[in-house]
């Protein structure tokens, strides 16, 4: 008889059978590359657990055979994180079937979520108890709690209610070693020694794998007002903010930034969408008002900040939304923005942030660099205005006359994503050099990954830098947890 050779791979089928690890070629084709096609890996084979025992048992044979642990949630996460590398011996643990929705308490006002939810569903199974989950972004559809806790996303609505991290009571965590780390707690105050959970937040999958939360919820707003308001430049949309938060009483949720060019963009690539105002604008502003009162007159209060903003020309016009249609369509603009760079081509995507204060100077002079060295680029830089973050990203132009959902290229584009292929590492240090004279951040909300280790080396004290990687050791001495993203792998 001849014997199958004892692989990890053919221990890891056996051990758990094809329940629980599958080697199907077309469920590694979707999980070996990210979202945007820019990492291409070989996973050794797919770990699908059903619930946390089957964590446990993973990642215990795992840590004994040392073999590594890649946790990947909706795989919608912008710089390679969730992707394996390329040598075919790392194990991709997807939280996909763990999407229950454990518990949910309208008195203490919290959820408790399997790391596999989906962001919508929380939002959902929050507004049927009457409350209200605030995170929310473009790929809510798709991305999961734990990817959402793993990479601390941020969204449109960190101006009132913070990033991820602001929104977690407690984390049930697995260790690389399969020990659990048990704190699912829902209280509000927890003052027992060193607080754990948050090195968690934002690790990248790098210190254990995420496999429950307690969340946040808040009373769900009950009066809405959102506007698109046409503003001359970004230190308009600043402005607006101070009158907005001082007129408000500070109930202002959101206050995004769109250039015309991602306007365009959006009409140019996405069915069912239409500008909201006459007149083209360089720049407008997405805001959101909101309260939990039914009674509140938000938007009678919006129309009058807008009028006098107008008055004194703050503002040059403003749409405010009639209904929940036309709020949906507002937000679908903003929402799409990064769809329609995509089909408009290759990108390079800058996610910074720098004290609000700076953003006006840093738009311009970063902008006149890009005018002066990448010119036959398109410039688009957009997003979270309200607290201080921007995607500054400079995409590859396509010709005029393409049409919404075709993907055609000619020998003009080409050249142009060639060139920004092979200087993209030049051009985002530029970037990240203006945004590190400013204070800032070169990665605001999408974290680290693989794409910007580099960068947290160029820009990390020596000493943090020892820090992280003291934690890390700490945390997974023999490296199988998501070796090679946030740190360079060691191991
Ligand atoms: P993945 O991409 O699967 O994984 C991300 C990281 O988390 C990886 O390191 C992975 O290993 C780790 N991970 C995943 N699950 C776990 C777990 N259970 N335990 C441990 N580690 C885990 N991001 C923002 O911050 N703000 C935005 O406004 C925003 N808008 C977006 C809009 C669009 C259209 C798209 C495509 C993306 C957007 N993103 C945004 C980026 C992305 O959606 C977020 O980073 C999201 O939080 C990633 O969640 P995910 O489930 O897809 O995680
Ligand atoms: C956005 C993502 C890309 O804000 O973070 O659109
Ligand atoms: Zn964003």
């Amino acid at each position: 008889m001849i014997r199958k050779p004892n692989t990890p791979l053919s221990q890891l089928v056996e051990l758990f059978g094809p329940e629980l690890i599958t080697t199907d070629e077309i469920a590694l084709e979707a999980i070996n590359t990210d979202q945007r096609k820019i990492f291409k890996g070989k996973a050794l084979a797919l770990a699908l657990p059903k619930n946390t025992p089957d964590i446990i048992k993973i990642l215990k044979f795992c840590y004994a055979q040392k073999i590594a642990v890649v946790p990947q949630g909706g795989n919608t996460g912008y710089c390679g994180a969730a992707t394996p590398d390329e040598t075919g011996t790392q194990l991709v643990l997807s939280l996909r079937r763990m999407n229950k929705v454990r518990s949910i308490d309208p008195v203490n006002n919290s959820i408790v979520v399997e790391a596999g939810c989906i962001l919508a569903d929380v939002q959902r199974a929050a507004e049927e108890v009457d409350r209200f989950f605030p995170l929310s972004l473009g790929a809510e559809g798709s991305c999961q709690i734990g990817g959402n806790l793993s990479t601390n996303a941020g969204g449109v609505n960190v101006l009132r209610y913070g990033m991820t991290r602001d929104l977690v009571l407690g984390l049930e965590v697995v260790l690389a070693d399969g020990r659990v780390l048990n704190k699912l707690t829902a209280l509000r105050k927890d003052n027992t020694g060193y607080d754990l959970r948050h090195l968690f937040i934002g690790a990248e999958g790098t210190l254990g794998v995420i496999s429950a939360a307690c969340l946040k919820l808040f009373s769900a707003p009950k009066s809405i007002a959102t506007a698109f308001v046409a503003i001359p430049d970004v230190n308009a949309a600043i402005k607006l903010l101070t009158k907005l938060r001082s007129s408000s009483g500070d109930l202002i949720s959101s206050l995004e930034l769109i250039p015309h060019i991602g306007l365009e963009l959006v009409l140019k690539h996405i069915e069912n969408t239409r500008a909201p105002l006459v007149i083209p604008s360089p720049w407008y502003v997405l805001c959101e008002i909101t309260s939990a009162q039914v009674t509140e007159p938000l938007v009678q209060r919006l129309e009058e900040i807008l009028t006098a903003a107008l008055k004194n020309g703050l503002i040059s016009d403003a749409a405010i939304a009639q209904n929940e249609r036309e709020r949906q369509a507002f937000w679908r603009i903003r929402k799409h923005i990064p769809e329609a760079q995509r089909h408009e081509g290759h990108s390079i995507k800058h996610d910074i942030s720098v004290p609000i204060n700076y953003l006006p100077s840093f738009v311009k002079q970063a902008s006149a660099w890009v005018a002066q060295n990448v010119p036959e680029a398109l410039l688009v830089c957009y997003g979270h205005v309200g607290d201080g973050n921007l995607h500054f990203n400079i995409n590859e132009r396509r010709e005029n006359n393409q049409r919404k959902g075709t993907n055609q290229n000619t020998l003009a584009n080409n050249l142009t994503k060639d060139y920004l292929v092979a200087y993209e590492a030049n051009i985002q240090r530029a970037i990240h050099d203006f945004v590190s004279s400013y204070n800032g951040s070169f990665s605001a909300e999408h974290g680290i990954g693989k794409l910007k280790v580099d960068e947290l080396e160029h820009y990390t004290e020596t000493a943090e830098l020892d820090m992280m990687r003291s934690i890390k050791k700490i945390f997974d001495p023999k490296g199988i947890m998501n070796p090679g993203k946030v740190l360079r792998g060691h191991n």
